[in-house]
C-alpha cells in the first residue's frame, strides 16, 4: 500500500492528518477512531484560567466560519491534571498548543508541562480574537522570535510555531520563528475579519471581530505555505480550508509536511477519518508510492 508517514523535523507521524488547535478536544474521540491520526493538538492552554469574550462567539455563512472565542481557559495545572491525561490516551502524540499574552506567560506554560507528557508544543502567538485592537504578538517578527526561543530553552521537544495570516510577509515571521530555535511553523491561524448583521446596523460577533476559517480561506492558505516553504528551511504545517483529501495534496504540493483540519471537523466530526481513507487510494491514483513525495512537489509555470 502507499506510504502515509511523513516527518516533520524531528517529529515522526504515521500520516500526515492532525486536528487544528481548538477545533478536536478527547471527547471527540468517542465519535471517531482517533488513534487512526497522524498526531492530535490540544485547545490553546494559557498559564490562568479565562473566561474568553463575551458571546455571540461564533457565527457561519456562505462565505466561511467566524469565531471570536477569544481562548477560555482552565488554566495549565488543571489542564494537565484532567485534560492532558484524555488526550494521551488516544494513543498518537500529544501537540499542545500554548499561549499567552506577554512573553513570560508562554515561558510558564512550558515550564509548568513536563516534555515527558507531550510530544511537540505549538506555540500559538496568532489569535485574533485577544483584543479589540486586533493587535497580536504574532504580527512582529522580533517578538515571534522572542517568545520562541523562551519555550525552546525551556524543552526539549520539538516546538512548533503556529503563524497568522494577518501580515504582509509570512516569510518574515518564518524566519523569525527559525532564529528563535523553532522546528516547524504552522501556516496559518485564522484571518481577522468581521460579519455585519445590517438589518441592526450591528457587527454579529459581540467581539465585533472574529478569525475567518474553512473553504473560504483555502486558497489563501495554499499561497502563504507556499510562501512560508520557500522563505525558511523549517517544515510547514498547512491549516486552512482542508475539508478532502485532495485538499491534503495541494497544501503538500505548495510546501506543507503536514496538515490540519480545523472548521470541517466541526461540520463533520469524521472529516479526518474520511480523508485518511481517501488519501492512499488518491495518491496511488497518482503513481505515489509515499505522500511525503508531495512535499514541495508544485510545479510552478516559468
Ligand atoms: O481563530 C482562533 N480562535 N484562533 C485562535 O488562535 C484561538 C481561537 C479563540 O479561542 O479565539
Amino acid at each position: 500500500g502507499v506510504d502515509l508517514g511523513v516527518t516533520v523535523g524531528e517529529l515522526r507521524l504515521d500520516n500526515p492528518i492532525m486536528p487544528a488547535s481548538g477545533c478536536f478536544g478527547p471527547e471527540l474521540s468517542e465519535l471517531i477512531p482517533a488513534h487512526r491520526l497522524g498526531a492530535v493538538v490540544t485547545k490553546t492552554i494559557f498559564s490562568g484560567q479565562r473566561a474568553g469574550n463575551r458571546a455571540p462567539r461564533l457565527t457561519e455563512s456562505a462565505n466561511g466560519m467566524l469565531n471570536s472565542v477569544g481562548i477560555p481557559s482552565i488554566g495549565v495545572h488543571r489542564f494537565r491534571r484532567e485534560v492532558l491525561p484524555r488526550y494521551q490516551r488516544i494513543g498518537v502524540p500529544v501537540i499542545v498548543s500554548i499561549g499567552g499574552l506577554r512573553p513570560s506567560e508562554y515561558w510558564e506554560v512550558a515550564e509548568e508541562l513536563p516534555p515527558a507528557e507531550y510530544a511537540a508544543l505549538e506555540v500559538n502567538v496568532s489569535c485574533p480574537n485577544l483584543d479589540t485592537d486586533g493587535s497580536q504578538l504574532g504580527v512582529d517578527p522580533e517578538s515571534v522570535a522572542r517568545v520562541t526561543e523562551g519555550v525552546v530553552a525551556r524543552t526539549d521537544r520539538p516546538v512548533i510555531v503556529k503563524l497568522t495570516p494577518n501580515v504582509t510577509s509570512i516569510a518574515e515571521l518564518a524566519s523569525a520563528a527559525a532564529a528563535g530555535g523553532a522546528s516547524a511553523v504552522t501556516v496559518a491561524n485564522t484571518v481577522k475579519a468581521i460579519a455585519i448583521d445590517w438589518s441592526t446596523r450591528r457587527p454579529v460577533l459581540g467581539h465585533n471581530f472574529g478569525g475567518l476559517s474553512g473553504a473560504a480561506i483555502k486558497p489563501l492558505a495554499l499561497r502563504l505555505v507556499w510562501e512560508a516553504a520557500q522563505g525558511t528551511h523549517l517544515p510547514v504545517i498547512g491549516c486552512g480550508g482542508v475539508t478532502r483529501a485532495s485538499d491534503v495534496v495541494e497544501f503538500l504540493l505548495a510546501g506543507a509536511s503536514a496538515v490540519q483540519v480545523g472548521t470541517a471537523t466541526f461540520t463533520r466530526p469524521d472529516t479526518m477519518i474520511r480523508i485518511l481513507d481517501e488519501l492512499g487510494p488518491l495518491a496511488r491514483d497518482l503513481d505515489v508510492g509515499r505522500v511525503s513525495e508531495f512535499t514541495r512537489g508544485l510545479l510552478m509555470n516559468e
